[in-house]
């Protein structure tokens, strides 16, 4: 998806801007879906049986990602200001992703045995499904502050996007 919005930067027909706009939704989704998974889920086992300062530092990098999709949901994607939003966004879930699968992973799988990392895969996997899908930049990167403002905030999230159609082709 970011090598699709890459080729849209500076997008000029109304369908480039268009196919701009529901990847960039789409990218949202997945992005908050899976970062709220991660702190409930995974960070919560770094801090216990990895390291406290790696999962600090990633509950960090997900605060500023989301701080920047909080910036990119209130621009009009036809504003140029998007366009250094989504790169800024770009920069920091790739830098994230290097960090993230080069070491935090590495580390995990020296310290938690095969079985228990794919139950805690199957467990990120459903709990995703129940995840918001839109920036909440104002509530902690925290376990617990994240499952309480989740049943309100995802059953929410999903009603706006049902009612404006966000997330989908049409
Ligand atoms: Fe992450
Ligand atoms: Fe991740």
């Amino acid at each position: 998806m970011f090598t699709e919005l890459e080729s849209l930067r500076g997008a000029a027909t109304d369908e480039a801007r268009s196919r701009r706009k529901d990847v960039a939704e789409q990218v949202t989704i997945e992005l908050v879906r899976h970062s709220v998974a991660e702190e409930v889920l995974v960070y919560a086992q770094v801090e216990k049986k990895v390291s406290e300062a790696e999962a600090e530092r990633a509950r960090k990098d997900h605060a500023g990602a989301e701080e920047t999709l909080s910036r990119m949901e209130k621009l009009d994607a036809h504003d140029p200001a998007f366009d250094d939003e989504l790169a800024t966004l770009m920069r920091e879930i790739r830098q994230h992703i290097a960090e993230e699968e080069g070491q935090m992973f590495a580390h995990m799988r020296q310290v938690i045995d095969e079985d228990e990392l794919r139950k805690l895969g199957a467990r990120v996997e459903a709990f995703k499904k129940a995840a918001p899908t839109r920036p909440h930049p104002h509530v902690p990167n925290e376990p617990l502050p994240r499952l309480a403002a989740g049943p309100a905030a995802s059953l929410f999230d999903r009603l706006r996007d049902i009612a404006t159609g966000r997330g989908t082709d049409d």
